[in-house]
Order: C-alpha cells, then structure tokens, then sequence
C-alpha cells in the first residue's frame, strides 16, 4: 500500500503538488490522471526520494522510499525521460541494474523474455523504438520482482497494439496483488486499465475513486456549440449555470436541453449543437480539470 500524507511541494511560489493524502490500494491498477503540469511527475517524484517534499510524506507500508532496504525489491518504477545509455544492449542495461536490485543475472534475461524483448536483449538501446523503450522501461521496473509499481505515462507514444499490450500487462500484474499507478494526461488512455482515479488539477486532488463511480455521478452535461461563445458565457454566467470548455463548444451542467434553448432563444444566441451527452466520463474529466493551462 502507498500512503500519500499531506504530500506537497513548492518550487518558489508555484504550489506544484498541494496536500495530496490519498491510499494507493494493492491488487489495483489506479489512474493518476490530470493535465500537463498538474503535479504528476513531481508526485512520483516525491515519492521516490528524488525530490524532498515541502511537506507531507509518501510511504510504503509504512516507510520512505529511502528507509527501503532494497528500494527496487519493493518498487518498480518508470519516470518519464528515462534515459538508457544508448550504446549499452537491453541485457546490459538490466546487468546494470541486478546487483543493486540484489538478483541473480539470470532474471535479466527472464524478464525481457516476459516483456517480448527477447529478441532485441543484445541490440543497442539506442536504435530502439519507442515500443522497444516502453518495454525496456517496464522491464527494469519489474527486475526486482516489486509488489508495488509506479509508472510514468506507460503508454506515451505507444502504438494501438502496444497500448493493447500494456494494459493486458498492468491488468495481469495487479491481478497479481501489486499496486500499480500509472499516470497519464488522458483519461481514454487508462479507461480500460485502471479500476480507480485519482484526478489532479493544478496539484489538487479533484476527484478520488473508481471509475464506474465518476462515470455514474456524472451530472446531467449538455454539449453546447454556438457561433457566439462570449455571449453564451454571459448568459450562462447569468443563469448560474456551470460551464466546461469542450473541444466543441461548451459543456454545460445543471439545466436540462430544453431549458438550455428556451433560455438561448430568449437571448437572441444561436446554437449550432445542443446535445445530452453520454461521453459523461470525459466531460466530467473536463468539467474537474476545468481551465488549467499546460503551461502556469
Ligand atoms: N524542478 C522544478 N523547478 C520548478 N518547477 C518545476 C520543477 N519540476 C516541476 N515543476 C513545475 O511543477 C508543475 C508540475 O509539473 P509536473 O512535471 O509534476 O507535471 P505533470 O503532471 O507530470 O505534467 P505532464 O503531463 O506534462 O508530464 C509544473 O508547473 C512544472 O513546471
Ligand atoms: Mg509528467
């Protein structure tokens, strides 16, 4: 279990990761999902030792990171921009890796059997693929045989059957009793993998639980597009109503469709699109996350 306690870090006056205090259970594959810049890498990072908190702490059973025997016999881990020395082969690299993670060499070898790199052991990382990296990455995060594992955009620039590849992967690993958090900044990308989310915007947790859950809370959303934007806003605004950005238009919670059009019309706005949705789950993602740039 990876207990998160008041987790938080500053860098100068940018509040990155605020007070996170949630429960990352065994036996599941849990989302961290939020937009670019919302906290996840430096969450991950905390986590791991590599930066110190402002506050808070992050624990496996009970201890740090750092008060870990062998850190890698307990956590299998992947950041984003891992670099592999290019002129090293995948089996070198994972050579590298087995006296600090205090297995015998011969489970290098087994594990990128495990992960389809069998093939590729002895060819330089360097004119790996993508694909090949994703399963390098994994592979190291797996050598120590840890029960929890915690990766960075697994499937980043993985193609469809790569991604296919992976959940089965992360399925069958949680089925094994690990815990294993993988982030990502879509929703789409963990919604057939994780069995629970744990969302964050600007470095708050905005919503933490399963995902059937988000998905059945989800409030009644009407999908909004008008050639008049601003004065939709403004009526909106008026109204009460809470608006979302949409990638087409608005998407507006509280007042019916009906409503919605009655109360256009009588503002002179027209509607191009008016429209109960049932993609739910990601306009509540939307809707959660609402108005974080990439870049603050
Ligand atoms: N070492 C640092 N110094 C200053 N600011 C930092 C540092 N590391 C991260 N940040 C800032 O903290 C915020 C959160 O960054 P982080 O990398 O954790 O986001 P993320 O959720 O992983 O985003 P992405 O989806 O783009 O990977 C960003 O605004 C980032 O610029
Ligand atoms: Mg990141």
């Amino acid at each position: 279990m990876l207990e998160l306690r008041g987790l938080t870090k500053r860098f100068g006056r940018l509040t990155a990761v605020d007070d996170l205090t949630i429960d990352i259970s065994p036996g599941r594959v849990t989302g961290f999902l939020g937009p670019n810049g919302a906290g996840k890498t430096t969450t991950l990072r905390m986590a791991l030792g590599l930066v110190k908190p402002t506050a808070g702490t992050a624990t496996f059973d009970g201890k740090t990171y750092r008060q870990l025997a062998i850190p890698m016999r307990q956590v299998g881990a992947s950041l984003e921009a891992t670099s592999f020395h290019p002129g090293r082969t995948a089996l070198n690299h994972l050579l590298t890796l087995a006296p600090p993670a205090r297995v015998p060499d011969s489970r290098c070898m087994q594990v990128l059997e495990f992960v389809g790199l069998g093939p590729g052991a002895k060819r330089r990382v360097g004119q790996f693929s993508l694909g090949m990296r994703a399963r390098l990455s994994l592979a190291s995060a797996l050598l120590g045989d840890p029960p929890t594992l915690l990766l960075d955009e697994p499937v980043n620039g993985l193609d469809p059957e790569g991604i296919a590849w992976m959940r089965r992967m992360l399925r069958a690993l949680a089925a094994e009793g690990r815990t294993v958090l993988i982030s990502s900044h879509l929703l789409s990308e963990v919604y057939q993998t994780a069995d629970d989310v744990v969302i964050l915007s600007r470095g708050r947790a905005v919503y933490t639980g399963s995902l059937v859950d988000l998905e059945s809370s989800g409030q009644r959303v009407t999908v909004v597009s008008t050639p008049d934007p601003p004065a939709f806003a403004r009526l909106a605004a008026r109204l009460g109503w809470q608006l979302a950005g949409h990638p087409e238009g608005y998407a507006v919670s509280g007042p019916t469709a009906a409503e919605i059009g009655d109360a256009a019309a009588g503002a002179g706005i027209v509607l191009h699109q008016l429209a109960t949705r049932s993609d739910s789950l990601e306009t509540a993602f939307l809707a959660l996350t609402e108005g974080q740039g990439s870049i603050r």
